[in-house]
């Protein structure tokens, strides 16, 4: 699904915005339908509550990118690794709701804004922002994700937007989010800085970017695993580097938050 007033923003090439073509619409969103481009005259159509703006292109780089495109991809995550994941990683009682309660501090929700969610998988991040009075936009390559993402909020009454774009190429008119917020795929995107130039792009003047992330670790065993990931195409940085890749993407970035190898950083767009 995809709220309407979003279309004149979506920018798939370098051009004018979208139009809505027909569908389902209710109460503003677009349950399924066809949107046009003027410029290109390119239809896209939005189906299993997504806006697919890839088409046949897969937008994935890498084996890691391809492992969400798996039949029940979706379905599992978050039940099987997402909901546990930082407990695991942290060796702490580490809930969803102490994460999303970090994630929320630091990208600060403005009444009215707009905030986008970078490689947003099932779609945690998104239905978080979606219950604050806020407009929510969920952007993944993957159709198996966005597709458990849609059926995620819809269970909760929340109505965000999914789109499938990449992170690396956002198509969105400059300076229209009011913030961002990225969980666990900056280690999977292939171009990190490139994302991050891209949001920092789409971001008003003092946008807040919220980033949970996995730092490189200094245990053998670690090491060992991380090298293992790091041949399917996940990356990890240390502090230094992410704090690297922000300020040249042209962000200020907060003092770190370090719980084991999981990060939480926080950033504003530099004017
Ligand atoms: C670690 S998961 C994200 C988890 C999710 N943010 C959460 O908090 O539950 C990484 C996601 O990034 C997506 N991804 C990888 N490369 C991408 C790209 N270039 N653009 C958009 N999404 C991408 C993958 O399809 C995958 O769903």
């Amino acid at each position: 699904m995809i709220n309407g007033e979003l279309l004149p923003i979506i920018r798939p090439s370098d051009d004018a915005g979208l139009v809505y073509v027909g569908g389902i619409e209710e109460d503003g969103m677009i349950l399924e339908g066809s949107v046009n481009s003027p410029a290109t005259g390119e239809t896209y159509k939005i189906k299993n509550g997504y806006l697919d703006l890839l088409k046949a292109r897969t937008g994935a780089h890498n084996v890691a990118n391809l492992t969400n495109f798996l039949p029940g991809a979706g379905r599992a995550y978050e039940p099987l690794w997402r909901v546990r994941s930082l407990s695991l990683l942290t060796g702490e009682h580490f809930p969803i709701e102490r994460e999303l309660e970090i994630i929320t501090g630091l990208v600060r929700p403005v009444s009215g804004g707009r905030y986008l969610d970078l490689g947003c998988s099932a779609g945690l991040y998104t239905r978080s922002l979606a219950t604050e009075p806020v407009d929510a936009v969920g952007i993944d390559i993957s159709p198996s994700m966005l597709k458990e993402a849609a059926r995620r909020a819809r269970d909760i009454g929340a109505k965000p937007s999914f789109i499938r774009a990449s992170a690396m190429k956002l198509p969105f008119a400059g300076a229209t989010f009011t913030g961002a917020v990225c969980g666990g795929s900056l280690n999977e995107f292939a171009d990190p800085s490139l994302v991050l130039r891209e949001t920092r792009r789409v971001l008003e003047r003092g946008g807040r970017l919220a980033i949970m992330g996995i730092l490189r670790t200094g245990t053998p065993r670690g090491r060992r695993l991380q090298r293992l990931l790091s041949t399917g195409g996940v990356r990890f940085l240390d502090p230094d580097e992410l704090r690297s890749l922000l300020d040249h993407a042209g962000f200020e970035p907060d003092p770190l938050q370090r719980y084991g190898p999981i990060f939480f950083a926080g950033a504003t767009r530099r004017a």
